[in-house]
């Protein structure tokens, strides 16, 4: 299974866009800790890294949704909170070696792009039109680091 970014994540948010990039990074770390057999603990401390900035990440984009007056709001915060409990589901299962980590690994990669491409994408395309802007976006420059 390859874990890469990709241009097509891209959803043209600075700052969620650079929050995916380390979603991303994170289930890579998990990946090649999981490859290279690092053990239990190693693994159980990545996951809960990758729980602790998904929470994050989630807060952050609802404050975006928020400052935007973003429609969808409800809806995608509830869509959050579903997956933050599959998110403990899983880190229980792995927990208890009631499942294989790889196949978790490999739900949570699917996870992350699907979230991505279906739903996040739509505060993009309403960021596009909307005369509300993002707090700060005028300082992204300065101090969120930019790819071309
Ligand atoms: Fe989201
Ligand atoms: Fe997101």
């Amino acid at each position: 299974m390859q874990i890469a970014w990709t241009k097509e994540l891209e959803i043209g948010n600075e700052l969620i866009d650079t929050q995916h990039r380390m979603l991303v990074l994170l289930l890579k770390k998990l990946d090649i800790a999981l490859k290279s057999r690092l053990g239990k603990k190693v693994v159980m401390g990545i996951l809960l890294e990758f729980k602790k900035f998904t929470e994050f990440h989630f807060l952050s984009e609802e404050n975006l949704m928020a400052e935007l007056r973003f429609p969808g709001l409800v809806e995608h915060e509830l869509v959050h909170s579903n997956l933050l409990c599959q998110l403990n589901l899983f880190i229980a299962k792995i927990n208890r070696e009631q499942e294989d980590p790889e196949e978790i690994l490999q739900q949570l990669v699917f996870w992350v792009v699907n979230h991505v491409l279906s739903h996040d994408m739509k505060i993009a395309e309403y960021l596009k039109s909307s005369t509300y802007r993002p707090i700060a976006e005028e300082s992204y420059a300065l101090y969120i680091r930019t790819f071309d």
